[in-house]
């Protein structure tokens, strides 16, 4: 029997979307190509909601958090970065790596910096190059709710208003161009369901002027180098071909259902794991308001061990989930609320955690 994969990605990839892949390997310089690059960029651009650039990189959502750093960040630029658990501490650092220097807006983990907390990183830093928000904090299930506001300080001191949105795009709210994003970063393995290794942008036309102005000097993750090929449907590497047939029918999938009536279902099956779970005596670690539709932490009840419980959930139940990260390992489990997820699956996770949390 096939695992239930309910990590918070990869996640479950329907049968549809792994049968994508078995098209032939075909010659990435060539009109077949180029037609379903630019396919996949136009329906990316839907899904984003935006009319910018999508330069999309055979890498984990890891490289393309890196080339939204190493092709904007200069030796001397300071960045607002939030921080409310690991992927935002990752940020600080890479900026850090790129000779930026990060000021943080934090929060105690299980809960986000509110704007007052952003205001402040602005008001004591002299020039701000650009804020990066961690829209959903993968590591504590933390949404971050106030991206219209977060974009209007960035514009407010002229910053760019970078979004990491990888473990929740295509599961929750986020209209690139209204919300004056300037670069939106996003993976295929998470609320795409699409096989991992995809790391995909879009960009402004702000942001696009300024690496005209100011070209990056870094090599593979150059950004500029990739709308120059995007320009007749190409990368300028050869590309993953068949997680391009992959994500080219993940994104079929989405439009089909709409993303609005995709959003709305990953919140309707995000509500019924918090309260089914809480019932069950596994409280989200996370603060209600800003709890994320996509990543569920839950505490364990007193007395759950963490390594023995999910091995019997895998071993047992075919159902594979997550623990907690850092000072939570042990502490929580992490369950992902992505994609594929309806009714049906969360009943299957909820029932499976309900028998081993009974024992
Ligand atoms: C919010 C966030 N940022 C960055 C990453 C890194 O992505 P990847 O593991 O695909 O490199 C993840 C992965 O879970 C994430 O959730």
């Amino acid at each position: 029997m096939a695992k239930l994969v309910m990590t918070p990605g990869p996640t479950n990839v329907s049968a549809r979307v792994m049968a994508a892949m078995q098209k032939p390997v075909i010659n990435h310089r060539s009109p077949t190509f180029r037609k379903l690059y630019k396919d996949v960029v136009e329906k990316t651009k839907t899904v984003f909601e935006t009319e910018g650039d999508i330069v999309i990189f055979t890498s984990s959502g890891t490289g393309a958090v890196e080339a939204s750093i190493s092709n904007l960040i200069r030796p001397g630029d300071n960045a607002v970065v939030t921080s409310f658990g690991e992927f935002g501490n990752r940020v600080g650092e890479m900026v850090e790596v790129y000779g930026g220097t990060t000021v943080k807006a934090s929060a105690p983990l299980g809960d986000c910096p509110r704007m007052e907390s952003l205001e402040e990183a602005f008001e004591k830093t002299k020039e701000v190059k650009a804020l990066y928000v961690i829209y959903n904090e993968t590591s504590t299930g933390v949404a971050f709710r106030w991206l219209k506001q977060a974009g209007e300080l960035a514009s407010k001191y002229g910053a760019y208003f970078i979004v990491d949105a990888i473990s929740n795009l295509g599961g929750d709210e986020l209209p690139v161009d209204k919300l004056g994003v300037d670069i939106c970063i996003a993976a295929s393995q998470k609320c795409l369901a699409a096989p991992p290794a995809l790391g995909i942008i879009s960009l402004s036309a702000r942001v696009k002027a300024e690496f005209e102005k100011n070209p990056p000097k870094n090599f593979y993750f150059n950004i500029p180098r990739y709308l120059k090929f995007a320009e007749k449907g190409e990368t300028p590497f050869t590309p993953a071909l068949p997680l391009f047939y992959a994500l080219d029918e993940a994104l079929n999938v989405a439009l089909e259902e709409g993303m609005q009536n995709r959003i709305a279902r990953h919140k309707r099956c995000a509500e019924s794991f918090y309260s089914i779970l809480g019932r069950l005596g596994a409280n989200s670690f996370a603060k209600e308001d800003v709890r994320s539709n996509t990543v569920i932490p839950l505490l364990y009840p007193p007395g759950v061990d963490d390594l023995n419980f999910r091995k019997t959930l895998d071993e047992e139940h075919d159902v594979i989930i997550a623990g907690g990260f850092g000072e939570y390992k042990g502490k929580m489990f992490r369950i992902g609320c992505m994609g594929e997820i309806n009714e049906k699956i969360v009943d299957q996770t909820v029932s499976a955690i309900g028998k081993v949390l009974g024992r």
